[in-house]
């Protein structure tokens, strides 16, 4: 019976995951992009952009797992196998996507670039606050990070509000759905926060109708995808003072390529897809279980449904 467990990912090495694996199934025939051998053995593939091809030429593969909670990097190689796909579920990485959504949030809302600047010519001038209450957070995905996102912010006191492809009811938050809600949505949002998945519906989402949309002086924060965003639209924007800025961590193309106007704009911030770091050590534990109910023939938990792409 094949039982190899494969992990193709670029990213790490990938001993860590084995470490934590062999923690909880017992010594495995481990392999990675580098010692992959013989592909008929592989029963698992634990895959982060995978080359596009690779895993339909594993033969006896009875499951995917996506390394990343987000499955676009995996449905857009159109010759995957028609095996079940399961999404890692990291309470870790979602606790990491919500400190960087608070991080940058916080230090627009304090006007902390200014300070800076104001220090550096040796200025002590305090400027006129925004309240908490007048500051209106915006958080389009309501899925696991989203409500996490959503819920820290209410409770540092921000009018938040979220929005999803169908209706949602949380607890402290101001809900919008479907096209019909999300110009609504949009123009009460003062900070942005995107953490939808990529989708055929969500690729260029935002584009310049949506930012005109948004309140003059609004901040966007995507930890979500690049493709959501028409760069251009964005820019232009940014440009022309209707966004105060956009703290930026994933992009089009990633490496974001030299030279791009991202990486010189004052009102931007880049960062290099660091918002979430799936970790081994949370995110293991539903693989495990994933493993044995694969092998036990029963139920898989946090499955991919290809069809809506999340
Ligand atoms: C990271 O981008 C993820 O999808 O987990």
């Amino acid at each position: 019976m094949p039982n190899a467990i494969a992990y193709i990912s670029r990213d790490t090495d990938g001993l860590h995951w084995k470490r934590v694996l062999e923690a909880g199934l017992g010594p495995l025939d481990y392999r990675t992009l580098d010692t992959l051998g013989n592909t008929d053995d592989i029963e698992v593939a634990l895959a982060w952009k995978p080359p596009h091809g690779l895993l339909r030429t594993f033969r006896n593969v009875r499951l995917i797992v996506s390394l990343g909670m987000g499955v676009d990097h995996l449905l857009a190689d159109e010759t995957l196998p028609d095996v079940p796909i399961v999404r890692i579920m990291d309470e870790g990485l979602v606790g990491q996507m919500s400190e960087y959504a608070l991080f940058w949030a916080l230090r627009h809302h304090r006007e902390i670039d200014r300070y800076a600047e104001l220090q550096k010519q040796g200025q002590w001038k305090p400027l006129d606050f925004v309240d908490t209450i007048d500051r209106r957070v915006g958080v389009m995905g309501l899925g696991t990070i989203g409500q996490d996102t959503a819920a820290k912010f209410a409770r540092l006191g921000f009018p938040t509000a979220g929005w999803s492809r169908t209706a949602r009811t949380l607890d402290g938050i101001e809900t919008f759905h479907g096209s019909d809600g999300f110009r609504r949505f949009l123009a009460r949002s003062d900070i942005l926060v995107d953490v939808l998945p990529l989708t055929r519906e969500t690729r260029g989402l935002l584009d310049a109708a949506a930012f005109a949309a948004l309140p003059k002086g609004a901040y966007f924060i995507n930890m979500a995808r690049g493709g959501h965003v028409v760069d251009e639209a964005l820019l232009a924007a940014l440009d022309s003072g209707h966004l105060a800025g956009a703290a930026l961590d994933v992009f089009n193309t990633e490496p974001l390529p030299a030279g791009h106007r991202y990486w010189t704009h004052p009102r931007v911030h880049v960062t290099p897809h660091i918002a979430g770091a799936t970790n081994p050590r949370t995110a293991s534990p539903g693989v495990i279980e994933n493993i044995k109910r694969l092998r036990a023939g029963r139920d898989l938990i946090h499955r991919v449904d290809a069809k809506t792409g999340y």
